[in-house]
């Protein structure tokens, strides 16, 4: 029980890594508040945990919003007491390049991915140093690590994500207040999954993860709760890559071809 009688929310948690995330959460005895601009996703997830025998509530909120997030943290403290962990997850991807994508993608992708961030951790904070501390996690990728083309903007949202955790963490880890990322390669959560029916697509991703498939949900959610827990209590600041062996190679891979069957 990692997260006995600890109090996390989790947005985004409707869907994919956020709703691994409040499973496991809840397994390891935190009371978590799922939260996603789709209700009723999140209010079946958390139906589920509460099913489970575990403590779950389902709230709305626009992470790219201020009232919003003021709000979601201002529900869960009058309702909990208190507030642990704030799991900074909810995210959105446009394609293109700078030429094809439009201010208003632009606009989007930064208010949802960086926006949500600097939110999380203005409401949050305050709630947090009130509680005694907490851990503020924040989902980069390791699109945020590289300069790969075809998502711009969402490579520029990852990037400024990872330096903001750096700097929050900075400002309020003799707070007591720890800040990390995670940096997950590509996952199978449903956007995922519908790209990669595309052939080509998923050919080229198994390839670039040594580990020769795709990251599962439950695999991301792993990294969060020990982020979350007091198992990494002399964490902060970073950005943890959890890829499969992406970083790990070059483009020219292997040279010699000792592939898994399905690669060759
Ligand atoms: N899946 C991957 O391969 C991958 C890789 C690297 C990083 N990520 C990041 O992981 C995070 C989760 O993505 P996922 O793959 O689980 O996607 P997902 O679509 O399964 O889940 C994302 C959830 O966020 C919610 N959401 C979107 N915009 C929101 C907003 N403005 N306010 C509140 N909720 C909002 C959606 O309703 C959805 O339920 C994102 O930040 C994404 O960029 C994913």
């Amino acid at each position: 029980m990692l997260l006995k009688d600890k109090i996390a929310i989790v947005t985004g948690g409707g869907s994919g890594i956020g709703e691994a995330s409040s499973f496991r959460f809840a397994r390891e005895g935190a009371a978590v508040i799922v939260a996603d601009m789709r209700l009723r996703k999140a209010e079946a997830v958390a139906a589920q945990i509460n099913e489970e025998g575990g403590h779950a509530t389902a709230i709305e909120v626009d992470v790219s919003i201020s009232e919003s997030v003021e709000s979601l943290v201002e529900r869960t403290v009058s309702q909990y007491g208190r507030l642990d962990v704030m799991f900074n997850n909810a995210g959105t991807l446009r394609p293109g390049t700078v030429v094809d994508l439009q201010v208003d993608d632009w606009d989007l992708v930064m208010g949802v991915n960086v926006r949500s961030v600097f939110l999380g951790g203005k409401f949050a904070i305050p709630a947090m140093l009130r509680s005694g501390g907490g851990s503020i996690i924040n989902t980069a990728s390791i699109s945020g690590l590289h300069g790969d083309g075809g998502a711009v903007v969402y490579a520029a949202s990852k990037a400024a994500v990872i330096n903001l955790t750096r700097a929050m963490s900075t400002d309020h880890a003799s707070d007591g207040i720890r800040v990390n990322a995670i940096c997950p390669g590509t996952i199978e959560t449903p956007p995922v999954m519908r790209m990669m029916e595309d052939p080509t697509a998923l050919e080229v991703n198994l390839r670039a993860h040594a580990i020769g498939r795709l990251g599962r949900p439950d695999e991301i959610a792993s990294a969060a709760l020990w982020l979350a827990s007091d198992e990494s209590s002399f964490v902060s600041g970073e950005a943890i890559v959890v890829d499969g062996g992406l970083r790990a190679q070059s483009p020219l891979g292997r040279l010699a071809d000792p592939r898994p069957d399905h690669l060759r």
